[in-house]
């Protein structure tokens, strides 16, 4: 618990925890992380987009891995366990594992992602979908909200976007991956577990992100009539509702606005001409996700036609829903029990860099619940109790894995 709070203490801001990606803090958090693998017995080392990744041998040097990650970036004003959580809960079941000298029949490796959240530059996954080999070039041209572009920023941090490739890892060295992260929602709360108690997740749900630029016309607040205006932020908000409509009709489906910039800043007197969204859609079903976006572009198209402005829609992210391993999840049942717990499975509203892992390995996770189901804000927490039982529960997988042959 000390730990993330030190990595807490690392942030942009004086007001609160953000730590993107390729910033001072990044360099900073993984420092300190790499510091604490290497405490644990860990060989460590940086890969070629910036995750930190720390190495524990089996009984002989090479053997394949069990790969324990979660990430170290943030969302902008965050919670201090959302990603870190999972990676400290992996050192230390290495560094149990080190103090008694243990050596297992299968190497494990903890990596701390360097960009899930895709704060800065809506890279979603960027850190996990490199090493699993589907990093998208295309996001080195995106630019961050002071203009600068992703590639820029590697080379400040001292990465060469030329080399990005090399953090591509050959899938036959992981067994396994395996992730603890906060539920943040409520239901495990709701569902009245013992302290300490841990559940299992069945699958992390897919989403999509847009990037929505309205241009209309700029114009003086007291001369142009209502009928000859063109007002990108009246525009701009019938999207908003509209994402709030299309979601609430559509099946276990959310929609979300969470940025949206009047361009220059805006002023009172002033009829916005420019202002840019963003749009988050996500379902259980990616049938039913990519028909509610299909839909959302299709009413903004008509928002733009009624309202002679300009709406460019850019499809920024996307990822599919994800099953975790069936025999992964029976592992954890098992062990859930054994611990004297009461096995509970529950799907993952939230995206994990468990779901780019899935392209790779078989994957699964471990849910901890978090108060009040609140997450991504400062008031963020969680019972000590039930970060023992996730590292616990995670440590018991690892001491006990066996690979499932897969017929
Ligand atoms: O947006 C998400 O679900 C995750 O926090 N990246
Ligand atoms: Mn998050
Ligand atoms: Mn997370």
């Amino acid at each position: 618990m000390s730990r993330l709070d030190q990595l807490a203490a690392i942030s942009e801001s004086s007001k609160g925890l953000t730590r993107r990606y390729l910033t001072r803090e990044h360099r900073r958090a993984n420092d300190l992380v790499g510091s604490w693998m290497r405490e644990a017995g860990m060989a460590v080392r940086e890969d070629a987009v910036g995750n930190i990744i720390g190495r524990y041998e089996g009984e002989s040097r090479g053997l394949p891995a069990v790969l324990i990650g979660s990430h170290l970036d943030t969302v902008v004003m965050a919670g201090r366990y959302d990603g870190m959580l999972g990676v400290v809960s992996g050192i230390e079941c290495v560094r149990a594992l080190d103090a008694e000298n243990v050596r297992l029949s299968h190497a494990v490796e903890v990596v701390g992602f360097a960009d899930e959240e895709g704060a800065r530059f809506q890279s979603t996954y960027l850190g996990s979908r490199a090493i699993t080999g589907r990093f998208d070039p295309d996001v080195l041209k995106r630019k961050d909200r002071d203009g600068i572009n992703m590639g820029d920023a590697m080379r400040e941090f001292g990465l060469d976007p030329a080399r990005i490739g090399e953090a591509t890892r050959d899938p036959e060295n992981f067994l396994a991956y395996l992730e603890v992260h906060i539920e943040q929602g409520p239901v495990l709360e709701s569902e009245g577990l013992a302290l300490g108690s841990v559940t299992t997740v069945t699958t992390v749900t897919g989403a999509n992100r847009l990037k929505v630029e309205i241009r209309g016309e700029p114009g003086h607040a007291g001369t142009v009539p209502m009928k000859k205006r063109h007002d990108a932020l009246v525009a701009a908000s019938e999207c908003v509702l509209v994402v709030s409509e299309i979601a609430e009709a559509s099946p276990n489906t959310v929609g979300t606005v969470g940025q949206l910039t009047i361009g220059g800043g805006g002023a009172s007197n002033v009829i916005p001409g420019n202002v840019s969204l963003s749009v988050d859609i996500r379902a259980a079903d990616d049938k039913v996700r990519w028909a509610a976006v299909t839909l959302f572009e299709e009413s903004a198209a008509k928002i733009a036609e009624r309202r002679s402005v300009q709406i460019d829609i850019d499809r920024v992210h996307e990822a599919s829903s994800v099953n975790c391993a069936p025999w992964i999840i029976e592992q954890i049942d098992r062990v859930i029990v054994e611990q004297g717990g009461r096995p509970f499975r529950l799907p993952s509203g939230a995206g994990h860099d468990a779901a780019a892992m899935s392209d790779v390995t078989d994957v699964g996770m471990i849910f901890v619940r978090c108060r009040g189901g609140v997450s991504h804000c400062p008031t963020e927490s969680i019972a000590e109790e039930d970060a023992v039982a996730g590292a616990h529960l995670l440590s018991n997988i690892v001491r006990n894995f066996r690979r499932q042959i897969v017929s």
